[in-house]
């Protein structure tokens, strides 16, 4: 009876299909993109930021991660494809784009992780 228990209760879970959300997934995969996390270098919302302040031959300089919330499809597409500067090469799918992509547009607007 335990048993059969155990097995109704795994066909429940398995069955069950979605355990989170595109939007959900976006988040984590945004956080922790088989890589560095994008939100480290460009903010949590996509809104950019101040990476590292110096000084070279005396100047202060800034590095700096743009703004990601305001961009068209192709352009996100094509930064992760062939980044620049200090910019990491991902190896994500077209499809994970995607949901990123989507991600950040919602978080830019209110704070929403689910599509209506
Ligand atoms: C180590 C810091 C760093 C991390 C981590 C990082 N980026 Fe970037 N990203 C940059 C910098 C710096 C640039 C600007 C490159 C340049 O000079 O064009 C950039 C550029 C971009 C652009 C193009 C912006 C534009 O205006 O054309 C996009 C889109 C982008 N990043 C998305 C992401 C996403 C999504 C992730 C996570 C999967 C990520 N980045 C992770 C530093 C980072």
């Amino acid at each position: 009876m335990r048993f059969f228990l155990f097995i109704m209760m795994n066909m429940t879970i398995l069955s069950s299909e979605d355990f989170i959300t595109e939007m959900e997934y976006a988040k984590m995969l945004y956080a922790n993109p088989r890589g560095i996390g994008c939100h480290l270098c460009h903010g949590k919302k996509g809104e950019g930021r101040i990476i590292a302040k110096y000084k070279s031959r005396g100047k202060d300089k800034v590095l700096k991660a743009p703004a990601i919330n305001n961009l068209d499809k192709k352009t996100f597409f094509k930064a992760l494809k062939n980044p620049k500067s200090i910019m990491p090469k991902y190896f994500l799918t077209n499809k994970e784009m995607e949901v990123l992509y989507l991600y950040i547009k919602g978080t830019s607007k209110s704070n929403r992780t689910r599509r209506e």
